[in-house]
Parts: C-alpha cells; structure tokens; sequence
C-alpha cells in the first residue's frame, strides 16, 4: 500500500499472511482460514453473528479470567471507573513544553504515556506496565509474581498516586499471595492497553499523516487510521452451536475470525478503499454507524476503553504538533508485523 503525503511516498509493508489476507480474501463474506478457522470479511455476517450471542468470558480481551479466576462484572466496572479517573485527571493537566517526542515509536510513546498516567505510582506497579512485558509471557509472570510477593502495599491517602493504584491496594487487606497476584495482574490489564494500545495507534497515525497537516482536525485522522491501520484487526469467537445455520461454511467446530482489516478496506463500501483521506470522515455524525467499520468492535459489545483512548491520543497529536514531529524524511518504508496488535514501527524527528 502506497501512502503519499505533501512530503514524499511511504510505502506500508504487511507481513505475508496479512498481505494475503487483503489480496485474497477482501470482498469475501466467509472463507476457510485453517482446518479449525473460518474467516469473515462481510459486514452483515459479522453482524449476524454477534448478535448470535454474547461475548464468553474466555473471548474478552480485557476481562478475560485471570489464571482461571472469572473477573466479575462489579470488578471490571470499578476498574473503568478508576482508569476514567486517571484519564480525565491526565487530561487535566497542562500539554507539556519541551518534552522530546523523537525517536522509535510506539516506544516513545508509550514511555510518555505511562509516566502521564502512572509516572507517581509505586515502583512495583510501574514495572507492570513497562512495554519490556509485551515481548514475553515469561518475563512478564516473573515480573507480576515478583511485584506481588515484595510485602508492604498501601498507599497513603493524600499521596499523588492513579486512582488505579489506589484501588489495587485498597483491595489488599491481608498478606495472600494469590489475592495480591489478582489485584496486581487486573492492574496490568488495564495500565498496559492505555499505554500500549494508545501508542500504536499515534504511531499508526503518523505513518500516515505526520506532519500533521494544520486544517486537518486530529479526530479525521484517528478515524482513517483507524480504519486502514486497525490496532483491532481482527476478533475472534470461539465454535458455537448458533453459527452454522447463519452460515453453511461455518462447520460445528470452526472458530471464526471476523476481519475489520478487510471490511474497512472493502471497495463496496469506501471510495478508493487503499487511499489515506481523512476528509471522508468530514460529514459522519457517528463513525459507529458506518457499515464495516468497526475498530473498536460491533454494537453488541463495543470497547469500554474507546472514550478514553480517543482524548489521549489527540493529546499527542497535539504535542507533535506543538513540537514540529514528523515521520523521518529517510523511513519510506513502514513494515507491519503479524502480532495482535496492528502497527508500523516508525521513526519520528522534529523539524
Ligand atoms: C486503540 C485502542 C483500542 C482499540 C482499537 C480497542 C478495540 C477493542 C475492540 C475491537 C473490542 C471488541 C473485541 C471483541 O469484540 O472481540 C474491545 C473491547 C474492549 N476493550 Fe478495547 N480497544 C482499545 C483500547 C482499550 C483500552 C485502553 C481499554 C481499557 C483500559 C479497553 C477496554 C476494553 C474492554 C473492557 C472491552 C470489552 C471486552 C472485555 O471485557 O474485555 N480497550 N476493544
């Protein structure tokens, strides 16, 4: 895919199996993934089958249990609550002067993002958000295991800490392992997604926009990010008794794996499907009308998360703005890994 700014052409690289998918499949409503898999790239089987039924616990990804513990509905909306906090107190806060935005984004980012967000929280809890713990499931149990086994945990309750973490510590009443283990992996859960989702997708926007053009608003660029550069690329239902009558090429077994990747560049539904046009997203009242396009997920269970991550990633559009960031003149090529989370690895300069 050619992206081709003011500035010069950037070419976006898909890893192999995500550039077949996009050569192959888009346009097809249901097509065999794998012997277990079938994937869907139509609006209106994606639909039909989501309202099917709802989401299982083991398909959530936010909420999904922890270490076979179920996370209950009580505890997942106090764990929004708090992060709202945090967002809206974050969001507060004067945009920065003299911060360096340079360097290898996500990365950048992230590293912003978390010291905004959690930069006063206590040591133990600030490892559990540090971008290192994506890389390996490994380090990342140690890690968790380690921060849960140190004694001490509270917080006093002037100290300038995240709402989260002060509700992480407030459920710790005693000395148990495995409740300690609990608080601090549900922390993780929900610091790590604002920092690392929110920094791939700035990161995304700038692969594709920056610099940010003046009469562009941030809030069309996000848009036409999110619909050619998804974080969200794909979701995933396990088999289910529902969807072979919605779909004979659906077999009692097969696990589906429903694709805004192909939707929102289908040819049905966008003008010029593969062009970077913000403008398109001008006169759309509401994006989560829009047929196909789902980046934050189908009507049936739309991401929590949406109205937190929209704000802070303008808040760093703004100080790339601000700063004069944009995509190194020597990138023009930006590569995009297979991994769960959809994004180029860019390099940013000021200037
Ligand atoms: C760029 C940022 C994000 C994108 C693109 C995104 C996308 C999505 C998508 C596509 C779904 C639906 C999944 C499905 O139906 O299988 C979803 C659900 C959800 N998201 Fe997000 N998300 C983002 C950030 C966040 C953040 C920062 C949080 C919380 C701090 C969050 C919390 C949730 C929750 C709670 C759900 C409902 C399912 C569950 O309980 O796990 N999301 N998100």
């Amino acid at each position: 895919m050619d992206v081709s700014t003011k500035d010069q052409a950037r070419t976006t690289v898909f890893a192999p199996r995500l550039a077949e998918l996009l050569d192959r499949h888009r346009g097809d409503a249901v097509f065999r993934l794998d012997a277990g898999t079938v994937g869907v790239g139509d609006p209106a089987v994606i639909d039909r089958l989501l309202w099917a039924r709802p989401m299982r616990e083991s398909e959530r990804p936010t909420f999904k249990p922890f270490r076979g513990k179920a996370i209950t509905r009580g505890e997942s909306s106090e764990l929004m609550q708090a992060i709202t906090r945090d967002v809206r107190g974050a969001l507060r806060k004067p945009l920065e002067t003299g911060i360096d935005l340079s360097g290898e984004w996500p990365k950048v980012g992230h590293c912003y993002l978390r010291k905004l967000m959690f930069g006063a929280d206590p040591f133990r809890l600030q490892l559990l958000s540090r971008r290192r713990l994506e890389a390996s499931h490994a380090v990342s149990r140690t890690v968790l295991g380690t921060a849960a086994a140190l004694p001490g945990g509270s917080v006093s309750a002037d100290s300038a800490v995240s709402d989260l973490a002060r509700h992480t510590f407030g459920t710790l009443t005693e000395f148990d392992f495995r409740h300690r283990l609990h608080a601090m992996g549900l922390y993780r859960r929900m610091a790590s997604p604002i920092c690392n989702t929110v920094s791939t997708l700035v990161t995304n926007a700038s692969w594709l926009a920056a610099p940010f053009p003046a009469d562009t608003p941030n809030r069309h660029i996000l848009l036409e990010t999110l619909r050619l550069l998804p974080p969200s690329w794909n979701l995933l239902r396990f088999a289910s008794p529902e969807y072979p009558d919605i779909d004979r090429r659906i077999g009692p077994t097969d696990d589906v794996l429903l694709l805004p990747l192909l939707t929102q560049r289908d040819p049905r539904f966008w003008d010029d499907p593969d062009a970077y046009r913000p403008r398109r997203w001008a006169d759309v009242a509401d994006p989560d009308t829009v047929a196909g396009y789902l980046p934050f997920g189908h009507a049936s269970e739309r991401c929590w998360g949406r109205h937190l991550v929209l704000p802070l990633a303008e808040r760093l559009m703004d100080l790339m703005r601000a700063g004069g960031y944009r995509v190194s003149p020597e990138q023009t090529v930006g590569r995009v890994p297979l991994d769960g989370l959809l994004g180029v690895r860019v390099r940013v300069v000021r200037g």
